[in-house]
């Protein structure tokens, strides 16, 4: 992983922002948000589902529990499948396994060996070039007829240096929503479907800047003012781009033939 993900994805820095979230999230975590993304698929008892990019598992769990499925979780940063084997080591909820490992280069993805691909919040991490790669990957990865769904940040059609700084030092690749659905076509998905969520993301966002300010001396128990000011000055800084047109929440549905 890159520097900035090794910071990002710390076990520090990812349970603060866990606390504007939602409990077992790194991105939009309402059941809400959830139960919609879920309804895009044909999910079942007995289907095995591969998360990538799993962080603090709260979805993992989510579609073991609500639907039955098997799932693997996948990440890339230990911290975060440690805190995930910590949390559910006892958990009553079945069939949700948890593995540490980089999707570009994991030996997980045999042929035909998952029945869905669910992936939050993670594919900005990766160029145009190793998206392409990844997402040939995971359509081998599938068997016939296996069901992809997407969240991810793309931008929007607007131009702003400032924005593109920002999201170079976030170690963000973005790309307009239009081009991941010619990665995933060029990778072989059919019935892609595409919509603009920005709004649950603003929703989310607005939720967990009113719990830093309303909360703050509980944050700042734990947190120096500068890193309380860092925090509060990055959610400020993504719903301004999120209400400016320049950071679109993308979610795509799609399917191996
Ligand atoms: C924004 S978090 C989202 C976590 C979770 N999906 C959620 O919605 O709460 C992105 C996650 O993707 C993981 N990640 C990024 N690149 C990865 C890769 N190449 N392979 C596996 N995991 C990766 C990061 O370690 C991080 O936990």
């Amino acid at each position: 992983m890159s520097a900035v993900m090794d910071e990002r994805y710390s076990r520090k820095v990812a349970l603060r922002h866990e606390r504007l979230y939602g409990h077992g999230y790194q991105g939009p975590g309402s059941e809400a948000v959830f139960d919609r993304l879920a309804a895009r698929l044909d999910l079942r008892q007995g289907l095995s589902v591969l998360d990538v990019g799993s962080g603090l598992g709260g979805d993992c769990l989510r579609l073991a529990e609500k639907f039955g499925v098997a799932v693997v979780g996948l990440d890339a940063a230990p911290d975060m499948t440690g805190i995930c084997l910590e949390r559910y080591r006892n958990s009553p909820i079945k069939g949700v396994t948890f593995t540490t490992g980089d999707v570009r280069t994991t030996a997980l993805l045999e042929p035909a060996s998952f029945d869905v691909v669910w992936t939050r919040d993670c594919g900005a991490f990766w160029s145009e070039q190793e998206k392409a790669d990844i997402w040939g990957r995971l359509h081998q990865a599938l068997r016939p007829d296996g069901q992809v769904l997407i969240t991810d940040y793309c931008k929007g059609p607007a131009e702003s240096t400032e924005f593109d700084n920002i999201m170079d030092a976030w170690g963000q690749h973005m790309m307009l929503p239009s081009r991941y659905i010619e990665i995933l076509t060029a990778a072989g998905f059919t019935d892609i479907v595409l919509s603009d969520r920005t709004e649950d993301l603003l929703n989310s966002m607005l939720e967990g800047r009113e719990l830093l300010l309303t909360q703050k001396e509980l944050f700042m128990q734990d947190l120096s003012s500068a890193e309380y000011d860092n925090l509060l000055d990055r959610w400020n800084k993504k719903i301004g781009f999120a209400r400016d047109g320049l950071l679109v929440w993308t979610v795509l549905a799609a399917r191996r033939p």
